[in-house]
C-alpha cells in the first residue's frame, strides 16, 4: 500500500515493531437497556446543530485521503521522540497552562508570554474565545462558505450567526462583512486563507476593514493555513496585532507543522483579551505529548516549513495542470483547491471515490481537495482530466 493512503485494516505494533502480545479479553457484559423513564433535558437547540463532517474514510480499499487538509508527510524522529518521552509520564497530568510551549510561541511571534493561550486545537481556542465574549443574542458575523466549526461554534456560545457571502472569486466581502456589523455584535470571524475556497486576505483590504469596525468589536483572524502562504501583500497579522487590539489570531500546529492527531493550536491576542479566554479554557487542556512535541517543533521548524514548500511546489505544478484541463480554479493560498462543481459535487464525489480519492464534498456547492503526495496529486490531475474530457 501506497504511503499515505488510508486503508480501514488494523496495522498497530508496539514500540519494538513487534505485535501487541495477546491478552486475555475481559469478557464484554449485555448490553444494559435503556431506562423507561424520559431521559434529561438538554437545550432544544444543539439538535438543530448542523454536524461537523470529518473528513471521508476509506472502505477497506487503499485510498488517499485528500479531504482533511491534513500534512501528508509524518512527524519527524526529533519529534517522534519527544512525543514517546513524553508518554513515559502520561500517567501525571500535563502542565495546566503549558507554560514551555506558551513561552516558546511568544518568543518565536516577538510577542510577551501574557499575549498567548494554548488550546486543544484551534477549534477549541475559537470555542474559548466564543464563550469569553459572547452572551446569549448577540452576533457573530462571519464570511460563508468558509470553515465548518464557526456555525457550530457560535451556536453553542448562545450567540447568533450572521452569514455574509463570499464574493464571485471566492474571497472575503469585507465591505459586505463591516455593514453587517451591528450593536448586537460581539465577534467578526475571518479566515486567511479561507476554507475551504483558499484565497488569502490582504493587508491592505483588512486594515481598511478593521478601521471600519468598532473597537470593542473582537475581530478574530483565522490563519491555520499561513506557512503554506506565498503572496507577500497577504495580512501581516503580527502588524496588525500592534494596531489592532481587538483582533485575537488563531494558529494551529495541526497542519504545516503536521500534529493534527496530537490536537494544539492557539490564539495570540491583547493580555486583557487573552485572560479572559485562559479563564474559560478547558483545565489542563493541552495534553502532555502534544505540548512536548509542539515544543519540538517549534525547534525543528526550519526542516518541517521545507516540506511545507514542497507542497507548495506541488500546489502550483497542480493548478497549472488543472487550469490548463480547463478548470476555473479561484486562487488559494493554502494546502487545498476548490473546485465550484455546484449540482455536479456528488457524482464528483462519487467518480474520485471511484479512482481511489477521497475529497470533501459540499453537496450543492463545490469540492475541496487537499494537495498532498505528487502521486495522489498526479491521480487529482488524471480525474479532473479525464472529467473535463466525459
Ligand atoms: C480554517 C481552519 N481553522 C481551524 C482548523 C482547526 O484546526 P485545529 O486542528 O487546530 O483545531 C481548521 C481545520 O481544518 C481550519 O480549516
Amino acid at each position: 500500500m501506497a504511503r499515505g493512503k488510508s486503508a480501514a485494516k488494523d496495522t498497530r505494533k508496539n514500540s519494538k515493531g513487534a505485535p501487541p502480545a495477546p491478552v486475555e479479553a475481559t469478557p464484554t457484559p449485555p448490553e444494559a437497556p435503556l431506562a423507561k423513564r424520559r431521559p434529561a433535558r438538554v437545550r432544544p437547540d444543539i439538535a438543530s446543530l448542523p454536524a461537523y463532517v470529518p473528513g471521508a474514510r476509506g472502505d477497506g480499499r487503499a485510498m488517499w485521503k485528500i479531504s482533511s487538509n491534513e500534512n501528508p508527510a509524518h512527524p519527524l524522529p526529533g519529534v517522534l521522540a519527544a512525543i514517546a518521552d513524553a508518554a513515559e509520564d502520561v500517567n501525571r497530568y500535563p502542565d495546566m497552562y503549558a507554560v514551555e510551549l506558551t513561552e516558546a510561541i511568544a518568543r518565536r511571534l516577538g510577542v510577551g508570554p501574557e499575549r498567548v493561550v494554548c488550546a486543544n486545537g484551534s477549534v477549541s481556542a475559537l470555542a474559548h474565545v466564543m464563550s469569553a465574549a459572547c452572551l446569549s443574542g448577540d452576533e457573530v458575523v462571519y464570511p460563508w462558505r468558509s470553515f465548518e466549526a464557526y456555525p457550530i461554534t457560535v451556536q453553542v456560545s448562545g450567540a447568533t450567526s450572521v452569514r455574509v457571502p463570499l464574493t464571485a472569486e471566492a474571497r472575503h466581502d469585507l465591505p459586505a462583512m463591516a455593514a453587517a456589523v451591528t450593536d448586537r455584535t460581539r465577534v467578526v470571524i475571518t479566515c486567511s486563507p479561507n476554507n475551504p475556497t483558499g484565497p488569502a486576505l490582504r493587508d491592505a483590504e483588512f486594515r481598511e476593514f478593521l478601521a471600519a469596525v468598532p473597537e470593542d468589536v473582537l475581530v478574530v483572524l483565522d490563519e491555520a493555513y499561513i506557512e503554506y502562504v506565498r503572496d507577500p501583500d497577504v495580512v501581516d497579522a503580527l502588524a496588525i496585532l500592534a494596531d489592532f487590539p481587538n483582533v485575537v489570531l488563531l494558529r494551529t500546529f495541526s497542519k504545516a507543522y503536521g500534529l493534527a492527531g496530537l490536537r494544539v493550536g492557539f490564539a495570540v491576542g491583547d493580555p486583557a483579551v487573552i485572560a479572559a479566554v485562559r479563564a474559560v479554557s478547558t483545565p489542563f487542556g493541552v495534553n502532555a505529548l502534544a505540548q512536548r512535541a509542539a515544543v519540538e517543533s517549534l525547534r525543528l521548524e526550519r526542516q518541517l516549513l521545507d516540506r511545507v514548500s514542497e507542497t507548495v511546489a506541488e500546489r502550483e505544478r497542480v493548478l497549472e495542470a488543472v487550469r490548463r484541463a480547463g478548470w476555473d480554479v479561484p486562487e488559494t493560498e493554502a494546502n487545498f483547491f476548490w473546485l465550484a462543481l455546484g449540482r455536479d459535487t456528488v457524482p464528483f464525489v462519487d467518480a474520485a471515490h471511484d479512482a481511489g480519492l477521497l475529497v470533501r464534498g459540499f453537496a450543492g456547492e463545490g469540492v475541496r481537495v487537499t494537495i498532498a503526495e505528487p502521486e495522489a496529486n498526479d491521480a487529482v490531475i488524471r480525474l479532473l482530466r479525464e472529467w473535463k474530457r466525459s
